[in-house]
């Protein structure tokens, strides 16, 4: 008993909890996933499991991603990147709903299966459909040589080392990383992107590490608003376009690992439902970065502030005008802003971890979840 618990210490590296660990491993686990793959010197992106499958990704006429829980979200993160560049109009399922639905499938549909795990039951059997209807199927997994990364035709790896907190951190921003530079090569490929345009979007990836490193160090600040909310019942996320599913996230993170309720919203549609919710026990997260229509999630604030809601601002370093309004404002670096979900998403993680923590949960196996999910 003793020799396990002292090899739980070491595998923690130092920090208390699994997720806190692998939150913090975040800007290395970005690193490995875009490691020789991301070439900005020569210009190109290499993946071998693309390289080899090209023609069938440019004559798709759609992509289907399908995936559950996280994997999920960073799907829809993925669905705003790859119409933004590629150009490629794509749809994203629960793998769950998908798979029993008789959905339309055809050859010329390229479907993508996210799963950290590759063992998701209900991931599997979509794919199994998907392909015995003609499909090439895409797999994004992060276990080598697990079910789904046998069974898909071809795939790339998130190179994110082994995940244990049950509550999935550097899984899906190293599936985001992937499903971007997945996103750049095809939009090169298929001419939807200018060279100056995909060189940017390189450069600016290659410093993404550097920039989630420069995140997580409001970690203290970030336990202090945990702090002030901590005993909050409900919750709410905002977002819009590409940090909406961030939002969603957000608020799972949260409900997996503390068991407060929350919800993730797309923020202009917060008017036609949960606004009247709020009053001055609702704390209200909202990812307000520069540039993703800004203007708009700032004038959402203000509807907020108008009914007593408490407002956490997730913002662009040295922004002003949320801070004005907030009650809290947390800064995440500026990047493009179809990047940002990989910034974003970091103090949303790193909240939801110092709430669990302070409401004594057990953040690395919270109840009735499992890793993975091997049952339907
Ligand atoms: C479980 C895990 C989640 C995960 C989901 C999908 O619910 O607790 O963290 O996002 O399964 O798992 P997968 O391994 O397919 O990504």
């Amino acid at each position: 008993q003793e020799l396990k618990i002292n090899l739980e210490q070491i595998e923690k590296g130092g920090y208390e909890h699994f997720m806190l660990k692998e939150i913090h491993e975040q800007p290395n686990a970005i690193k490995d996933t875009y490691r020789g793959r991301l070439r900005v010197k020569e210009g190109i992106i290499k993946m071998a499991g693309v390289d080899d499958n090209l023609e069938r990704f440019l004559n798709a006429n759609r992509i289907i991603v399908v995936a559950c829980g996280t994997s999920w979200h960073a799907g829809l993160v993925a669905e705003y990147i790859f119409e933004d560049l590629a150009r490629i109009p794509v749809e994203v399922e629960y793998a769950s709903e998908f798979r029993y639905r008789n959905p339309v499938i055809t050859e010329k549909d390229v479907v993508i299966a996210i799963s950290q795990s590759g063992e998701t039951a209900d991931t599997l059997a979509a794919i199994k459909l998907a392909k015995s209807k003609g499909a090439f199927v895409f797999g994004v997994c992060n276990v080598v040589g697990s079910s789904i990364a046998r069974e898909t035709h071809a795939g790339a790896y998130t190179h994110a080392g082994p995940e244990i907190g049950v509550a999935s951190t550097k899984a899906f921003t190293t599936q985001i990383t992937v499903l971007t530079l997945l996103a750049l090569k095809l939009a090169k490929a298929n001419g939807n992107i200018s060279i100056s345009e995909f060189h940017k979007h390189l450069t600016e990836l290659e410093l993404i590490p550097n920039k989630v490193a420069e995140a997580l160090k409001a970690d203290d600040h970030i336990k202090t608003v945990a702090a002030t909310y901590k005993d909050a019942k409900n919750c709410l996320y905002l977002g819009r376009g590409f940090n909406f599913p961030v939002a969603l996230e957000g608020a799972l993170k949260l409900k997996e690992i503390s068991y407060i309720h929350a919800e993730g919203y797309p923020a202009a549609e917060m008017k036609h439902g949960p606004i009247a919710l709020i009053d001055d026990q609702m704390p209200v997260f909202v990812i307000a970065t520069k540039k993703g229509h800004y203007e708009k999630v700032v004038s959402n604030i203000q509807e907020i502030k108008s009914r007593s809601g408490k407002i956490i601002g997730i913002v662009t370093e040295g922004d002003e005008d949320v801070k004005e309004l907030a009650d809290h404002v947390i800064e995440v670096p500026e990047t493009l802003e179809l990047l940002t979900p990989l910034l974003t998403t970091i103090p949303l993680q790193l909240l939801s971890y110092h709430i669990a923590v302070m409401l004594d949960k057990n953040v690395d196996q919270p109840r009735n979840l499992a890793k993975s999910v091997t049952v339907e």
